[in-house]
Parts: C-alpha cells; sequence; structure tokens
C-alpha cells in the first residue's frame, strides 16, 4: 500500500510540470498595447474600464484664447496595470496607456436647469503609449477621419506638437500628472516631476497660463 502512494505520489509530482507549463504568459500586461500585423495600434475598446484621472473643460494653452462656442469636456483614462505601478513608483511602466476622450457639453438636459453635462457622443479620442518596441512615448489619434475601418491608427509623426508641448511642459515623464489630483502628491512624494516642469515651478510667470 505504502508502495503504491510512494509510487501515486512521484507520477503526480512528475505530472505536475506539465501542468504547470501551459501556453507561455505574455510578458506585457493584458492591458497595455496591442497592434495589428501592420504595427497600428489597436483602439482599446474597454477603456471605460480603466482609471478615471480628470476632466478639463475647454482647456486652451494660447494666451487669451478665444472661449469656444460650444464647451467642451475631456476625459483622461489610463490602464489599470500602469496605475498601480505609478501610485508605488511615481513612474509609468513601459506598457502604459492614456486615452483623452473629448465630449461636447449639455445645459438644460433632463432636470438640468443650470451647469453642464456631458454628452453621449464621443466627438474624439486620443491616446498616448509607453512602449519602447515601438518608438518609446508615442501619440495615436483615434478621430473618426483618421480611423480605419479595422479601428487602429498609425502612430503621430514625432514632428508633430503633440511631442513638443508633452516634452516641455508635462510634470511627469512627458504626462501632464499637474492636472491629474490623485497622482499629483505621488510624484511629490516620489520626486519623479521632470526638470522642465521643475523650471517652471521655480518660475510660474514665465509660464504659459
Ligand atoms: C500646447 C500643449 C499641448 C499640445 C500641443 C498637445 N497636448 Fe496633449 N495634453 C496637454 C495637456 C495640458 C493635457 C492635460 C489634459 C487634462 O488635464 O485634462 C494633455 C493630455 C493629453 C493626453 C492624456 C495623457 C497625458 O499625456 O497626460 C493625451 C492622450 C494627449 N494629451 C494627446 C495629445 C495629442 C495626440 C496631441 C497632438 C495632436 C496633443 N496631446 C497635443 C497639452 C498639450
Amino acid at each position: 500500500m505504502i508502495r503504491w502512494l510512494t509510487v501515486l505520489s512521484f507520477v503526480l509530482i512528475g505530472a505536475q510540470p506539465a501542468v504547470k507549463k501551459g501556453p507561455a504568459a505574455p510578458p506585457e500586461a493584458a492591458d497595455g498595447p496591442a497592434y495589428t500585423a501592420e504595427g497600428q495600434l489597436k483602439f482599446p475598446e474597454d477603456y471605460r474600464e480603466w482609471v478615471f484621472l480628470t476632466s478639463g473643460l475647454d482647456m486652451s494653452y494660447t494666451p487669451n484664447a478665444a472661449a469656444a462656442k460650444h464647451s467642451v469636456f475631456n476625459n483622461v483614462f489610463v490602464n489599470p496595470s500602469a496605475y498601480k505601478v505609478f501610485v508605488k513608483t511615481g513612474t509609468w511602466p513601459d506598457g502604459t496607456m492614456f486615452m483623452l476622450e473629448n465630449r461636447g457639453a449639455e445645459g438644460n438636459h433632463s432636470i438640468n436647469t443650470r451647469g453642464q453635462t456631458q454628452a453621449v457622443e464621443v466627438t474624439g479620442t486620443e491616446l498616448h503609449v509607453k512602449d519602447s518596441a515601438h518608438g518609446g512615448w508615442a501619440f495615436y489619434n483615434f478621430d473618426e477621419a483618421s480611423r480605419n475601418p479595422k479601428g487602429s491608427a498609425l502612430m503621430i509623426p514625432k514632428a508633430a506638437t503633440c511631442y513638443a508641448c508633452h516634452e516641455q511642459h508635462a510634470a511627469v515623464d512627458t504626462t501632464f500628472v499637474q492636472f491629474y489630483p490623485t497622482l499629483l502628491g505621488v510624484a511629490k512624494e516620489k520626486g519623479s516631476f521632470s526638470k522642465e516642469y521643475l523650471k517652471e515651478m521655480e518660475a510660474p510667470a514665465a509660464a504659459a497660463k
């Protein structure tokens, strides 16, 4: 009897590695960027299940910018695996994805008689992705016009103004953490502000308001 148990346990132990092996786990997080065979970024359909960072209203980056006729909200989301790393370290890991989603503002909707709420229709979706295998930090525009029928987009060329503004003014690693209230304190505590942002903080008068 004991001998049989010994044989049985050998069989079980021997079988274990084979059971554990299975298909190789992908090295990157499951909520990270995915690409088509042609290297276009696939639209992350589930971004509304990501972590919400902020809503900006009618943001503008030029002095004396004229008020828009119709107000626009922009909502920022980040993929959960990257958010968790940021909270621990104050930095963004490879595979970080941000979504900037635009929605028109609506007044006088349902019982609302004052103030503005967000429209159902999405008027723009832009992504900011950190992926060392795909050019480091890169921007993608999924606005209707540039979105192809398969729901993927080419990287916006590095000469675009997106890159320069984010590099020169964003608080942490080309991302605008200074406007993400739950993350600003984390960056401060971990000391991960960019040197450009620290300079802007020293001379606030010189920084674009
Ligand atoms: C003049 C400065 C400026 C330019 C140019 C600019 N952005 Fe931004 N971007 C911002 C600011 C400020 C925020 C923070 C928005 C907020 O707080 O709601 C932001 C946030 C974002 C985010 C959210 C993630 C992050 O990096 O913080 C994405 C995605 C984004 N921008 C995409 C783009 C794309 C694509 C372009 C070019 C077509 C672009 N931006 C050009 C200033 C800029």
